[in-house]
């Protein structure tokens, strides 16, 4: 019976890496899944990292299960990092928080929650948004919209469509909100825009839901969560998922949170053991390892200093690279692609269409995703020179 099932064609991003490893070219440069590379083309571990494991290693006296919510400092040390210290929902009690296998297991389990908790609401996403987002929320069984958001003839948000779409949203329907650094735009809202989208969320009383997986990698870790903290100074309730992939590179520990801010106490322990529920019956409890690193880091004035400068570190090469690959096509081409240096984090959109993408692959073996998203780490003073005129090419 099994064979009425038939192979589904590569996944947008992660086929891209498999068909990368494959390609014999030489000068073949991967774009494609966004992890931070550093200048020799490597995804170290972050020596924050490689100093926890050596505390957990030498601390971690047992393997027995964790209890379901997950490494309760790593929630503490990540409520705050998300929040604030001492923010008003941490003291009153009213946040629901499990740790999740990374982003994905977050956004998955909030999404069987949103369904639990009412299976007809929409979910808004923008458009585009990350290419799993879908995948992730559609598997919950919820519906999904999109409301417009980049403008790829101008290279930027469409801010005012977006207003007039949200303005239109029922009420309790959910819209999903890149928390920074958007994937895969890299076009970022502004402080204003922020305060726009809360009023819209006042209006038609619509829950945001955040996904933040970069925190640090915009502006900067305090500065990145701007949208995140207003929303939560000012409404009721807001869900979030978000990833210690990318700014603690513990990618293939899947580590995530997924958080709740809810109404009052008494809806925050409900909302607790729901989720905690939801995830007893897919995973029963997450894998404890990456979030004792992040547990570790996070509460150690030291360790958190390190990771802190390495955060830092990872930005400001991301910037500079931006200004690079944006200074060599001016000068091939005469061409103005600034709008690379304005976009924030890990991607760039190079607005080119799937048509010019593809044959950047297959003349230049130069490997990201069918939108024009490019891994901005990907680039380094090795490769950039080829990139820009593999790319002043198909313009
Ligand atoms: C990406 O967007 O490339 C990353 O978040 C990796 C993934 O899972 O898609």
């Amino acid at each position: 019976m099994l064979e009425v099932l038939e192979q589904l064609p590569a996944d947008p991003i992660l086929g891209l890496s498999a068909a990368f490893k494959q390609d014999a070219n030489p000068k073949k440069v991967d774009l494609g899944v966004g992890v931070y590379k550093d200048e020799q083309g490597r995804t170290p571990i972050l020596h924050a990292v490689a100093k926890a494991q050596n505390i957990l290693l030498a601390n971690e006296d047992s393997k027995t299960y964790i209890s379901p919510q997950g490494v309760q400092g790593f929630i503490d040390g990540m409520l705050e990092l998300l929040l604030g210290k001492g923010h008003k929902t941490l003291i009153e009690q009213r946040v629901a928080a499990v740790q999740a296998p990374g982003g994905c297991g977050s956004l998955r389990i909030l999404s069987e929650l949103l369904k639990r908790a009412n299976g007809d609401l929409t979910v808004w996403v923008s458009d585009p948004t990350w290419a799993n987002h879908i995948p992730l929320i559609g598997s919950a069984g919820l519906k999904i919209k999109t409301y417009p958001y980049f403008d790829k003839e101008q290279a930027g948000i469409k801010f005012d469509e977006m207003a007039a779409c949200l303005a239109q949203v029922s009420k309790g329907d959910v819209v999903l909100l890149h928390g920074c650094c958007h994937n895969p735009t890299g076009a970022d809202l502004t402080k204003e825009q922020w305060h726009k989208v809360l009023e819209l969320a006042q209006q038609r009383e619509f829950l945001p839901f955040l996904d933040i997986a970069y925190q640090g990698f915009g502006d900067g870790v305090e500065e990145d969560v701007y949208g995140l903290r207003l929303l939560a100074d000012n409404l009721p309730e807001v869900i979030v998922a978000a990833s210690c992939s990318k700014n603690f590179g513990l990618y293939r520990e899947r580590v995530g949170l997924a958080a709740m801010i809810c109404a009052n106490n008494q809806v925050r322990n409900a909302l607790q053991s729901q989720i905690q529920s939801i995830a007893r019956a897919i995973y029963s409890m997450p894998p404890s390892y990456g979030g004792a690193l992040v547990d570790i880091i996070l509460n150690s004035e030291e360790l958190k200093a390190q990771w802190l400068g390495e955060v830092t570190e990872m930005r400001e090469r991301m910037q500079q690279l931006r200004r690079l690959l944006a200074d060599k096509i001016k000068e091939k081409s005469g061409r103005d692609f600034d709008f690379i240096t304005r976009q924030k984090g890990m991607f760039s959109y190079l607005c080119i269409s799937p048509e010019q993408v593809k044959k950047m692959r297959s003349d230049n073996a130069i490997y990201f995703v069918d939108s024009s998203r490019v891994n901005i780490a990907g680039i380094s003073h090795q490769n950039v020179d080829y990139i820009a005129e593999a790319l002043v090419a198909v313009l």
